[in-house]
């Protein structure tokens, strides 16, 4: 049963194969100074770089660069982003990158006129973005596919000080403005990267799922974007450039985490939990934290939303229920979710991540318990699944 809600979305989105022209309509509307964010170099050598700066010099904009933003950014990197912004008084962030570079753009975006420390404020205490506080716009233009961050408020930043990877989900104020999403940006993502963020888009749809015993418009686009997953996940992997599949994969992400399956829905993201305190821990690529701690998540919450899980294996994964009890229809949705896992190659194991039993305590300690799921966590239950895990 749906509650109520409001649902608004502002990001424009410039969908295909020339999807990067949307910038000569976009670009227009913003100030002279734009800040190029972008990361390890990935974009010089595929030759996204070169097109951006060329469209850039069209829209006769003056360009500033913030490059090397790593993989799960961290508050070191924001705080010398904020001062590269607040210095060429950036009237645009052009985000080009994966979700790490999306992330990074809107903690600087929201920082950049804030007088105070934005670690405390929004990764510590959970600050909305002060009124007076004037936020710089941001544009992305996507290259790995995954985690949504090119529609939605979200931004992750790392403290490896303090052994905490936190996610602030700001509102519509902080969504980028546009995103440029051309399947074909994707192509040159290795293999590694690209599964990883198959499964961070199952994740997400997951977290969304398993909450709640109501029937609900969003579970059923949820089963539906996830048989897309799959099915587009296998033939990526066959061809990598088969355009169809990574277009309708790109496109499945961005719908993943939008926030349109979350209304009506408590939500849970324990997973997102388990996988963010092993991220803070290890530095491990986003959707294998994920990979690894899913299974053992779920078969422990399974008894406690058990109803829900036998539809995921009926409606998801095909599974026959005659003659089964619900138990064993449950069993096998989870056995054939871990089949598709397997067969498209992720890490399934924490310890191949690199935890060690006696990190297990201090993961336990960075894990936040959520509790719109079917079952709140216990400490020990943590440990007993990160164990589980290993
Ligand atoms: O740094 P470069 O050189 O660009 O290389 C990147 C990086 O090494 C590479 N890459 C990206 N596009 C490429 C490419 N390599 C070749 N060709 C391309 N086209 O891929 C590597 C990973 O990139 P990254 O941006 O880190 O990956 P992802 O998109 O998975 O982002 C991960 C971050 O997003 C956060 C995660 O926690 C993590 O910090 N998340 C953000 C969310 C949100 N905003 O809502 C939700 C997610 O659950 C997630 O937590
Ligand atoms: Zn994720």
């Amino acid at each position: 049963m749906l509650g109520d809600f409001t649902y608004c979305n502002p990001t424009k989105l410039y969908f295909g194969r020339n999807a990067l022209e949307g910038l000569k309509e976009e670009l227009p509307k913003y100030g002279k100074n734009v800040l190029l964010v972008y990361g390890g170099g990935s974009i010089k050598k595929n030759g996204i770089y070169d097109k951006v700066l060329a469209l850039l010099g069209e829209c006769g904009k003056t360009v500033y660069e913030d490059a090397g933003v790593m993989p799960n950014p961290t508050v070191e990197k924001l705080y010398e982003g904020v001062q590269r912004a607040r210095d060429c008084k950036a009237d645009l962030i052009l985000a080009v990158g994966g979700g790490s570079v999306c992330d990074y753009a809107k903690a600087v975006s929201v920082s950049v006129n804030c007088k105070e420390d934005p670690w405390e404020k929004y990764f510590i205490k959970f600050d909305d973005v002060d009124d007076g506080c004037k936020i710089v716009p941001v544009g992305c233009v996507l290259t790995m596919v995954g985690t949504g961050s090119e529609m939605n408020g979200g931004s992750v930043i790392t403290n490896h000080k303090q052994k905490l990877k936190v996610g602030h989900v700001f509102g519509e104020n902080v969504f980028p403005r546009f995103s440029v999403l051309d399947p074909e940006f994707t192509f040159t993502l290795p293999k590694y990267q690209m599964t990883a963020g198959f499964f961070d888009i199952m994740s997400h749809i997951l977290e969304q799922y398993f909450s709640g015993e109501d029937d609900n418009t969003s579970d059923y686009i949820a089963e539906g974007l996830m048989r897309s997953l799959i099915k587009s996940s296998e033939a990526a992997l066959k061809n990598p450039l088969d355009y169809e599949a990574r277009s309708n994969i790109m496109w499945t992400a961005t719908w993943a985490l939008n926030t349109l399956i979350a209304k009506g829905k408590a939500t849970d993201w324990e997973v997102h939990m388990l996988g963010q305190a092993v991220g803070a821990h290890t530095d491990a690529t986003h959707g294998m934290t994920l990979s690894a701690v899913s299974l053992a998540y779920y078969r422990h919450i399974m008894p406690f939303g058990l109803k829900k899980f036998v539809r995921f294996a009926t409606n998801v994964w095909g599974v026959s229920a005659a003659g089964k009890t619900d138990e064993t229809v449950a069993n096998e949705g989870l056995a054939a979710m871990e089949g598709w896992m397997r067969r498209i190659g992720l890490v399934m194991n924490i310890s191949d991540l690199g935890v060690t039993e006696d990190m297990l305590d201090g993961i336990v300690k960075s894990t936040f318990i959520n509790e719109g799921g079917y079952k709140v966590l216990s400490p020990e239950e943590v440990k007993e699944i990160l164990k589980e895990s290993m």
